[in-house]
């Protein structure tokens, strides 16, 4: 009789299953109503296992049984899985979306800008967050108790008047002055801080572009044409840009500069407020007092400066009407800029 099931087992364990069919030839074969596991209990050899030992032999048939049982569900089992896995390989299936990840509106425009100055020769500079009152006000044309101070809404670090975070990008204009001579031409990007309330149109931070030309017989139209040519490559052929009298302490004369309303072609708009015309920068002949302050011989030298606001120009850009988007980091905002290369 053992060696009955012995021959039995080697045969179920040899057993190759295959696919469906080999798999019901097990089942019957094995755990089927007329299966040979069960015949063996009526075979003569059965019969003939004394009374003291059928039970041993019994159990090592249903040994048997249960190993065939097994056998089959751990078929049937991979086989669920392999279908599962064909499933996820069905080419026919749409691909699931890939996330690209995107560059920062800012930073699109804050490329394209750079780009633009560097094909007439600008080179491109930064200066530090954290500045003197020197670099940001005094050297700038601003003495204490200037009141232009007050406009600029000034965050001071630890009380102390001579840390602060920088009110605008011209205090890199110092910087770039004090280790540079003539020519210069060079653009500053970076974040600027002002103590203002957060609404749609202002934040405590946003960033600037500076720019700076100094060499001899720089000119008010060469500022004027260059503003030109920023203006068309960034806007389009067809813009035109305007100047207006304007004030600030390290310009003399100074402008704002507006730029006709890309939105309505200058027809009137709700974005220009019907005028035609939007203000991106401000801008002027740097003040000879300026250049001495920077060691920059004024007699010999001229320049013009001019600084505008990178948040400002992306909303005309890409019509964004809440400025508070670009710091917000919303995914459903910033992913509306994928695949944009600029
Ligand atoms: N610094 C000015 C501001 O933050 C912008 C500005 C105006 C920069 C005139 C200049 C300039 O270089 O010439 O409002």
């Amino acid at each position: 009789m053992e060696e009955l099931i012995k021959a039995l087992r080697l045969q179920l364990e040899a057993f190759e299953i295959k696919d469906a069919a080999t798999l019901e030839q097990f089942r019957i074969q094995f755990l089927g109503a007329k299966n040979e596991i069960k015949a063996l209990f009526k075979t003569p050899e059965f019969s003939a296992v004394p009374g003291p030992d059928r039970k041993a032999v019994g159990q090592a048939l249903n040994a048997l049984s249960k190993a065939a049982q097994e056998k089959f569900d751990s078929f049937n089992d991979s086989n669920a899985s392999e279908d599962e896995s064909e499933e996820r390989t069905d080419i026919s299936r749409p691909a699931e979306k890939e996330s690209l990840g995107s560059r920062h509106p800012l930073s699109l425009v804050k490329n394209q800008i750079v780009e633009i100055f560097a094909k007439i020769g600008f080179s491109v500079s930064e200066g530090p967050e954290i500045e003197d009152d020197w670099h940001n006000f005094t050297a700038l044309n601003l003495p204490e108790e200037h009141p232009a101070r007050d406009m600029q809404d000034t965050f001071f670090i630890q009380q102390n008047p001579d840390v602060l975070l920088r009110t605008h990008t011209s205090s890199v204009q110092v910087r770039h002055m004090e280790q540079a001579q003539p020519p210069i031409r060079a653009i500053f990007p970076g974040r600027v801080y002002r103590n203002e309330a957060i609404s749609a149109r202002a934040h405590c931070f946003f960033h600037q572009i500076e720019g700076l030309y100094i060499a001899e017989k720089v000119s008010f139209a060469d500022l004027k044409q260059t503003l030109l040519y920023f203006a068309q490559s960034f806007f389009g052929d067809k813009a035109e840009i305007r100047l207006r009298p304007s004030y600030f302490p390290f310009t003399e004369p100074s402008a704002e500069v507006d730029v006709s309303c890309s939105i309505c072609g200058g027809k009137g708009c709700n974005v220009c407020k019907y005028t035609g015309w939007l203000e991106i920068m401000g801008c002027g002949m740097i003040d000879p007092a300026v250049l001495d302050n920077c060691g920059i011989d004024s007699d010999k030298y001229t320049g013009f400066a001019f600084g505008m606001g990178v948040e400002r120009i992306a909303m005309l850009k890409y019509g964004v009407k809440d400025l508070r988007l670009f710091s917000e980091n919303d995914i459903r905002f910033l992913s509306q800029f994928e695949g944009v290369v600029e």
